[in-house]
C-alpha cells in the first residue's frame, strides 16, 4: 500500500496548477473515482452472468493486458502535460486530435448526469433505511425511488454534495474527501463480507456467484461485456485518470499507481459479490438476479435485508451508506473532468466552473430521472459506446501520436517496474487497439439495438 509520503507542502504547482498533497491522496482518489456503482451494482451480476469464477480469471486477465496499459497511457498523458484532457490531448497529438478531448468532455457530462441519479437512489435507500427500514413490496418500493419527484429530489442533494465538494479544488475538495471516504468504504465492505460468510446461505451464494463455467466465456457477448466493464470500472476512456494525473508531481511512479489502483478495484468489486450473492440466497432470491442488474441490487438486497428483521436493516443502511459513497466519489472524478476542462479553455475560475456545470449536468439529470428507460439509454451510449470510442481513441495517441512515450512511463518508476515499459508500450501501440476495436464493433451494434428498442418501445 502506498506510503503517505508528503509530495509537495504547498497546494500549487510551479506552473500555478494544483498538485495532489500526498501519494495517498492521489492514490485513494483514483481508486475512489474507480470504485463505484460499477463495482457494487453492476460486476456481481455480470460476473454470475458470464461463467462466475471462469468470467473471475477472464476479467483479471483483461485488467492485466488492457486495463493497467490503458490506465498507465492515460496517466502519462495527464503526468507530462499537467493539463485537463482537450487540452493534454491537444499538445500531445496536435489539435487533429482536439475532437478526442472534446469526448472525454461530452462522456464525462452525460455519465455524471445519470450516475447520479443512481447514487441518489443509493442516498434515499440508506436515509429509508435508518428511518424505518425498507418497507413493503420491494418493486413497488424500487418504482417509488427510482422515478419521479423523489428521485429528482434526491439527484439534485447527491449534485450539490458533489459540486460542493469539487468547488473546493483538489487538495481541499477531492483529496480530502477521499482520504476520509475511502477507508470507510473499505471497512464497512470487509465487515459486510465476513458477516455475510456466516448467513445460512452462503455457500449457495458463493456457489451461485463463482460457479465455474465455460461456455459462456465462448459467446463474444461475453467477452466484449467484460472489456467494457473494466473499462467502465476502471474510469477509463473518458479523461478521468488523464486529469487526475494532470495534478501529479514530475517524479511520481505511475507503473506502481496503476496497478495498485486496478487491483484494488478488482478487489471491492469481487469483495461487494461475496457480500451480495449469500444474502440473495439466504432468502432464495437467486433467480431474480438473473433479470436485471437493476433488479439486482435495488430490489432484491433490500428485500432481503427486510427479511432479516432488525439485523438486516443495520446491514442494509451500511451496504446503502456504502455505495453511496463510492457513487460519490466516483462522481467527483466525473465532475473534475468536466470542470478543469473549462477552467483551463475558458480561463474561468473553479467556483464558477464547478458551479456552473454541476448545475447543468443537475438539470439533464432530470431527464433519467424521470424515466429508467432513458437512463438506460444514456448508460448504452454515453457509458459503453462512448467510453470504448474514448479508450480506442488514448491508445491510438499514446500507442502512435505521442512521442516519447516509453520515457514519460520510465520516468520516476522503480527499476523493478521499468523493465515492463517496453511490453507495456507494445501492448498499448498493438494489442489494445485490435481488442477495443473488436469491442467497439460490438458496442456499436449493441447501440444500434437499443436506440431501435428505445424508439420503438
Ligand atoms: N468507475 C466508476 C464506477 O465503477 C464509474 C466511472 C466511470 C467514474 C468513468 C469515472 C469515469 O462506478
Amino acid at each position: 500500500m502506498a506510503q503517505p509520503t508528503k509530495m509537495n507542502p504547498k497546494s500549487q504547482g510551479s506552473g500555478g496548477r494544483e498538485v495532489w498533497g500526498t501519494r495517498l491522496g492521489f492514490v485513494l482518489a483514483a481508486v475512489g473515482s474507480a470504485v463505484g456503482l460499477g463495482n457494487m451494482w453492476r460486476f456481481s451480476y455480470v460476473a454470475s452472468e458470464g461463467g462466475g469464477a471462469a468470467f473471475l480469471i477472464l476479467y483479471v486477465a483483461l485488467i492485466a493486458l488492457i486495463g493497467i496499459p490503458l490506465m498507465l497511457a492515460e496517466f502519462s498523458v495527464g503526468r507530462r502535460t499537467h493539463l485537463s484532457p482537450i487540452g493534454a490531448i491537444r499538445q500531445v497529438a496536435g489539435s487533429r486530435w482536439v475532437p478526442l478531448g472534446v469526448l472525454y468532455v461530452l462522456t464525462g457530462f452525460l455519465v455524471l448526469s445519470y450516475y447520479a441519479v443512481i447514487a441518489g437512489w443509493t442516498l434515499r435507500y440508506s436515509l429509508d433505511g435508518i428511518l424505518g427500514g425498507f418497507a413493503g413490496d420491494p418493486g413497488v418500493y424500487f418504482e417509488s425511488v427510482a422515478t419521479g419527484w423523489d428521485a429528482i429530489a434526491y439527484h439534485l442533494v447527491f449534485m450539490t454534495i458533489t459540486i460542493g465538494i469539487v468547488m473546493n479544488g483538489v487538495q481541499r475538495g477531492i483529496e480530502r474527501a477521499a482520504l476520509i471516504l475511502m477507508p470507510i468504504l473499505f471497512l464497512i465492505l470487509l465487515g459486510l463480507a465476513v458477516w455475510a460468510a456466516t448467513l445460512p446461505g452462503a455457500r449457495e451464494g458463493y456457489a451461485f456467484y463463482l460457479q465455474p463455467s465455460l461456455a459462456e466465456l465462448m459467446d463474444p457477448a461475453v467477452l466484449t461485456g467484460a472489456a467494457g466493464q473494466a473499462f467502465f470500472s476502471l474510469s477509463l476512456g473518458m479523461g478521468a485518470m488523464l486529469t487526475f494525473a494532470s495534478y501529479l508531481s514530475r517524479d511520481s511512479d505511475l507503473n506502481q499507481e496503476a496497478v495498485t489502483v486496478s487491483l484494488s478495484d478488482f478487489l471491492v468489486a469481487f469483495i461487494a459479490g461475496l457480500v451480495v450473492f449469500p444474502v440473495i440466497a439466504a432468502l432464495g432470491l437467486q433467480d431474480q438476479v438473473g433479470e436485471s442488474a437493476v433488479g439486482a441490487l435495488f430490489i432484491s438486497l433490500p428485500g432481503a435485508f427486510e427479511a432479516m428483521g432488525g439485523i438486516g436493516r443495520i446491514v442494509g443502511i451500511l451496504f446503502f451508506v456504502a455505495l453511496a459513497v463510492g457513487a460519490l466519489t466516483s462522481a467527483l472524478s466525473l465532475l473534475e473532468v468536466v470542470t478543469s476542462s473549462i477552467i483551463d479553455e475558458l480561463r474561468i475560475s473553479r467556483r464558477k466552473a464547478a458551479l456552473g456545470l454541476g448545475v447543468l449536468i443537475a438539470a439533464v439529470g432530470i431527464i433519467p430521472a424521470l424515466s429508467l428507460d432513458a437512463l438506460g439509454l444514456m448508460d448504452a451510449i454515453a457509458g459503453e459506446l462512448f467510453l470504448v470510442i474514448g479508450a480506442f481513441g488514448m491508445a491510438i495517441v499514446v500507442g502512435w501520436v505521442m512521442p516519447n512515450v516509453a520515457g514519460e512511463m520510465k520516468r520516476g518508476a522503480s527499476p523493478a517496474f521499468e523493465r515492463y515499459v517496453p511490453g507495456v508500450v507494445f501492448l498499448v501501440r498493438y494489442v489494445l487497439p485490435v481488442v477495443i476495436g473488436i469491442v467497439l464493433w460490438f458496442s456499436i451494434l449493441e447501440t444500434i439495438e437499443n436506440v431501435q428498442a428505445f424508439f420503438v418501445g
